[in-house]
């Protein structure tokens, strides 16, 4: 009988929808039995052949079975996704972790470190002193007349409405040097001073960056020469960029040293023999000299009992020698990229 029928494929349908694994093995089964050449819709095509009474009741059944298959799709569906979530939310605990990435140090930070673990071997203090200044420390104090261009709003960042009657105008520090009046005022002597620190000027191309880090070294004692001098630069070159390399220094100016000199460092490239990079042997590496006797006076100290030596370089240039790393613009050190960043 046809109402037999239709009650079998419905009890078939639903026991194989409960068996069903997945999504595809459901999709298949309503094909099989819903589907337009489904078997249900086969068992349609015997209803123009019965009676009205027949026809409608028939109609029904099917109807009914076609609603309970429907049915039972839906709610094997519901508990098929509910399974798949609670399988991906499932930890193994005996399986390795993922690794979290691990960071590591500004290079510049890194560099600070290597610098002053090299001069504190050698007995000199990190010293720290204020990055926004009074114009005395960095300028007044060192020997700067009045109308030096360095003053000038074009070199340094002045602020607005700062300013002491004794030490004049407020800035951010334009040079470590500031730290050397500070130091000869809070330290007893004999002074072996590396201060560290940002520097602010007004100056942004692809060498030099408006905030960079200096490191000062500055020894005052009975007695301290030039040879003194050399013999620190060479001690630092060695350690720092390596055994074989060699300093010298050249006559410069500076307002705060007399006599002042420029130092370089034979080239790590060609060994001091002249390359393309470094044309003569050799590489700029920043400034130095014998503190001046104005300055040593300044600080309260008397320059016929004590003599002293100071230098200032850029940490940003001298890391980038050492490492000869290729970056083309220094500004890119502290552009927080990562991308840049995480290469080293
Ligand atoms: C000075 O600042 C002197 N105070 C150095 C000094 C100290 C001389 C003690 C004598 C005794 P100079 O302006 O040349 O000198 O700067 C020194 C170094 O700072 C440069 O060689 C360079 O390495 C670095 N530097 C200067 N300006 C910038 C900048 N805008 N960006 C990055 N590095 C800079």
């Amino acid at each position: 009988m046809l109402k037999d029928q239709i009650t079998n494929l419905k009890t078939e349908a639903v026991g194989e929808i409960l068996e069903a694994k997945d999504d595809s093995e459901l999709e298949k089964i309503r094909a099989t039995f819903l589907g337009r050449s489904g078997k249900i819709n086969d068992l349609t095509k015997q209803i123009p052949s019965l009676s009205e009474a027949e026809k409608k009741e028939i109609g029904k059944i099917i109807n009914e079975a076609k609603t309970a298959i429907e049915e039972a799709l839906r709610q094997t569906q519901d508990k098929l996704l509910v399974k798949k979530e609670k399988v991906s939310d499932w930890i193994d605990v005996t399986q390795p972790g993922i690794k979290p990435e691990q960071g590591h140090l500004h290079l510049i930070t890194q560099a600070i470190e290597e610098i002053s673990g090299i001069f504190s071997q050698i007995g000199f203090h990190r010293s720290r002193y204020p990055e926004i200044e009074w114009d005395w420390y960095p300028f007044g104090g060192l020997n700067f007349p009045e109308n030096h261009p360095a003053r000038d709003d074009w070199e340094t960042f002045f602020v607005e409405k700062l300013y002491h009657k004794k030490y004049g105008k407020g800035l951010l520090t334009p040079h470590t040097s500031s730290g050397q009046l500070r130091e000869m005022e809070s330290t007893a002597l004999p002074i072996r001073m590396l201060n560290i620190a940002k520097c602010y000027r007004r100056q942004s191309d692809i060498s030099h960056a408006p905030m960079f880090y200096q490191f000062e070294g500055l020894v005052i004692d009975k007695g301290i020469t030039i040879s003194h001098l050399k013999g620190t630069l060479d001690y630092f070159a060695k350690n720092f960029y390596g055994k074989e390399r060699k300093t010298r220094i050249r006559p410069y100016h500076f307002q705060f040293t007399e006599p002042s000199f420029e130092v370089d460092v034979s080239c790590g490239i060609c060994q001091g023999k002249g390359c393309r990079a470094c044309r003569e042997g050799w590489v700029e590496l920043g400034g130095s000299g014998m503190v001046h006797p104005t300055v040593l006076k300044n600080g309260g100290i008397d320059p016929q009992t004590f003599s002293g030596f100071a230098f200032g370089w850029g940490v940003e240039r001298n890391y980038m020698m050492k490492s000869g790393l290729k970056i083309d613009d220094i500004r890119l050190l502290y552009n927080n990229d990562l991308r840049f960043l995480s290469q080293f």
